[in-house]
């Protein structure tokens, strides 16, 4: 694969590495034939249409569509507002993080009035575009954000400003469809069959992405390229196959149920937030496939490598046996910065000058999983050849494959969200929502209980 692909090293899940919490390698081909029938689940799935995470890498129209539509907005503007909550959000600001690029993001994926007013005002309007992304049309926090902004901007430029709107939502239907048809503002679509959460390699994802310069093309490519190896490879050599096996096997017979996610990157310190939406709410289900109650799920946690050694690691380290460890590894960092050789009599600075702090980076990984591994904690290492679009294509991609095949060994449904669209009434409720008047009435007389307050 041109550039090097995403691997997997799993040395320390192996029972010869981490004792008894370490799976044998019986256990592993167990994991991997029950991982490669789920596999062939979520083929028929694929094909169907009844999935399409998988379907949109190959749209060229509506790959172009994004692009055209990402350089409209930068010919506009030097920051693209992104108005969208969760699966709506969190990839494009993966992306961006990911390349540093000069044009940058103002993402409004919360309504603290602080947060929202702070943003604003750190705007200039006239050099400002807008991107509103929500699949439903209809989520409370984005659409009160879609008003709030709607407002700055006209207020500041009057009606003309519409130019510098995007809105992306359902094929068909939808409040924000409406309103941008009526507005004249340019809509494009999420595919039915993507859910917010996988929906990064869409328009979701794409336009801001095109927005920020990033190579598209590249970025679907390494999405496409690892597609071919989740697909094609036989499970014991395959790390979509494996990763999941490997969890979900971790999770279900060695009570790991918490994965910490650590990346030692800063700039993929958003993906890693990505996937644990991504993980957290495809996975984490009261019912299974048949009805039954099975709670399953394992809670993602994202640690920042080095940063957090100084802070969560002793946690991993001597805490409760609950939680398996993966690194994200760059093999290869794009900039280098060298230590000087200064004072080298002193003994803390002596043995760093002329080193790289790339070298010490990749030190303190390695350190951290020898000692995780010693202290027998299973942990593994997804190695990434370094940060380039093609790289984070594959990335994106093995993330949703993995967790749509765990989705398939836990029998549960790993693409809807009834707990996320509870929230989502309730808070159209108590905001008096047209509609959802008998569960107003219902949350007023639960307000109206005695609290527990000292
Ligand atoms: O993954 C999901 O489905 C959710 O996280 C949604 O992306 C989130 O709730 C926002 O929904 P919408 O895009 O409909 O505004």
């Amino acid at each position: 694969m041109k550039g090097g692909r995403v691997r997997l090293d799993y040395t320390g899940c192996l029972d010869e590495s981490v004792g008894a919490a370490g799976l044998t390698r019986d256990e592993i081909a167990a994991a991997c034939r029950r991982a490669d029938d789920g596999r062939r689940r979520l083929r028929e799935a694929v094909d169907s249409g009844r999935i399409g995470f998988d379907a949109v890498l190959d749209d060229a129209d509506a790959i172009e569509a994004c692009r055209r539509e990402g350089r409209r907005l930068a010919r506009l503007a030097d920051t693209l507002v992104v108005d969208g909550i969760g699966g709506s959000a969190l990839g494009a600001l993966a992306l961006e993080t990911a390349f540093r690029p000069r044009r940058r993001l103002a993402v409004l994926d919360n309504v603290d009035p602080e947060g929202v007013a702070a943003k604003l005002a750190g705007l200039d309007p006239e050099r400002t575009a807008v991107d509103v992304i929500t699949k439903s049309g209809s989520t409370a926090e984005t659409m009160a954000n879609l008003l709030v902004v709607l407002g700055w901007m006209e207020r500041r430029l009057g009606p003309g400003h519409v130019r510098r709107w995007s809105a992306t939502t359902d094929p068909k239907r939808g409040d924000l469809r409406t309103l941008a048809e009526r507005l004249g503002i340019p809509i494009l679509a999420v595919p039915e069959n993507v859910g917010g959460r996988f929906s990064v390699l869409t328009p979701v994802g794409l336009v801001p992405a095109a927005f920020l310069g990033i190579d598209v093309e590249a970025l679907m490519q390494g999405a496409r390229d690892m597609r071919t190896h989740c697909w094609s490879q036989p499970a014991e050599t395959n790390t979509g196959v494996l990763g999941a096996a490997l969890l979900h096997a971790l999770a279900t017979t060695r009570g790991r149920s918490i994965q910490v996610l650590m990346p030692y990157a800063d700039a993929l310190v958003h993906l890693a937030d990505w996937y644990r939406q991504l993980w957290a709410e495809s996975l984490g289900k009261r019912l299974d496939r048949a009805g039954r109650v099975v709670e399953t799920g394992q809670t993602p946690v994202v640690s920042v490598g080095a940063t957090d050694q100084h802070s969560q690691v002793q946690l991993y380290m001597e805490g409760p046996h609950d939680k398996v460890v993966s690194f994200l590894e760059v093999e290869s960092f794009r900039r280098e910065v060298k230590i000087p050789k200064r004072h080298g009599d002193l003994a803390s600075l002596g043995y760093l000058g002329g080193r790289t702090l790339g070298e010490l980076i990749a030190a303190e990984r390695r350190g951290t999983e020898i000692a995780l591994t010693a202290a027998g904690r299973p942990n593994f290492t997804w190695r990434l050849p370094q940060i380039s679009p093609h790289v984070m294509g594959q990335l994106i991609y093995l993330f949703e494959f993995q967790t749509a095949l765990s989705g398939e060994l836990y029998g549960i449904d790993a693409f809807d969200q009834p707990g996320v669209e509870a929230g989502k009434v309730a808070t159209y409720a108590l905001m008096g929502r047209p509609g959802h008047e008998a569960e107003a009435k219902r949350l007023r007389r639960e307000l109206k209980r005695p609290r527990a307050v000292v």
